[in-house]
């Protein structure tokens, strides 16, 4: 449990980025940390790591004063997924990945397997991408190296500040797809910042919305949609996330049953993507239907009339609130 007791940030031209919070983030779960640019959003995440000292206030690790720790003995013990990737050009994406194992001691029989492993688990096949450098990737295969090398020394806390946003929104999709699979397995510590209120409300077990250096509502995805505590969370969420009745996500609507055989070649789409994503989708390819995917697996298909429907039916309702 990382827990943050009346922190305040003031930086040294006088900026105070953070004006007193207190939020406990739950041991084993994902924490999403949401809000507009210059918030407050990364300050707060590299004080879990001391990255950034607060000015007042304490942040505890289980029970402990962060204040008093070593930082690199710390910062071992804390994964940490930059947005910008940040990979290290000259080591290959094996060395990469085995980096800190390795400074934490780890022999060569404990850490080999486990990089395979990693790289499996995300797709990226071993034998294929061991050897090769950063730049002799993708930007999205990258950016899965940057999440599964923070992940490499098993740490119990993850920091991950919007690990996804460089990527296209069908890697963006399939990313969240496959971190949400993966925190099913390891139940780590996971604090996620994010701009998009639709990667948090699908990713996240609480969310924190924060607005100049406060936050304004700390609640899971359901308390959020339901309960906006102010008109800034509300609109923050927007108002079309909080029509209850309306299916936010493919696999709302979709026919899981074997699509029709005219239908060859359609594109494939995340049961998980949003609506607006589907709808992306189907224009860009100029297709009638897409075909439904969970774990490369195909589940059913959508059709052009039933993402429409979706949206008619929205502008038909009434408002919420
Ligand atoms: N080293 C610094 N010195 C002075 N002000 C700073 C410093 N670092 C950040 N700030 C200011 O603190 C505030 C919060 O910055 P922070 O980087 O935490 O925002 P953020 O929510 O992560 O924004 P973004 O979504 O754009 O990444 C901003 O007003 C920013 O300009
Ligand atoms: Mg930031």
């Amino acid at each position: 449990m990382i827990e943050f007791r009346k922190v305040r940030k003031v930086f040294e031209d006088g900026t105070e980025a953070i004006k007193g919070i207190d939020l406990v983030i739950p041991e084993g779960q994902l924490t999403a940390l949401i809000g507009p640019s210059g918030c407050g959003k990364t300050t707060t995440m590299k004080m879990i790591n001391k990255l950034i000292v607060p000015t007042d206030g304490t942040i505890y690790i289980d029970g402990e004063e962060i204040a008093s720790k070593n930082e690199v003995e710390l910062r071992r013990n804390i994964g940490y997924v930059i947005q910008r990737i940040g990979l290290l050009p000259h080591m290959t994406i094996e060395e990469n990945i085995a980096l800190i194992p390795k400074l934490k001691g780890w022999k060569k029989e404990k850490y080999e397997p486990r990089v395979d492993e990693l790289m499996e688990l995300v797709g990226l096949e071993p034998d294929v991408y061991r050897k090769r450098y950063p730049l002799e990737l993708s930007g999205g295969q990258q950016q899965r190296v940057g999440v599964i090398r923070a992940l490499a020394a098993e740490p119990p806390i993850i920091l991950m500040d919007e690990p996804f946003s460089a990527l296209d929104p069908i890697s963006r999709e399939q990313l969240q797809d496959e971190l949400k699979a993966l925190q099913q397995k390891i139940h780590k510590t996971i604090v996620f910042v994010t701009h998009d209120m639709d990667e948090a409300l699908k990713i996240a077990d609480q969310i924190a919305v924060m607005k100049d250096g406060v936050i304004e509502q700390y609640g899971s995805p359901n308390e959020l949609l339901a309960r906006p505590s102010n008109e800034f969370v509300r609109t923050f969420i927007g108002e079309h996330r909080m029509n209850g009745a309306s299916p936010l996500f493919v696999k709302d609507v979709m026919s899981a049953f074997a699509a029709p055989s005219e239908t060859n070649n359609m594109p494939a789409i995340s049961s998980s993507a949003s609506i607006s994503m589907a709808a992306k989708e189907l224009l860009n390819s100029k297709a009638e239907f897409l075909q439904v995917e969970e774990n490369g697996e195909t589940v059913g298909y959508v059709t052009k009339e039933d993402i429409l429907q979706v949206v008619a039916d929205k502008e038909g309702a009434p408002h919420a609130g």
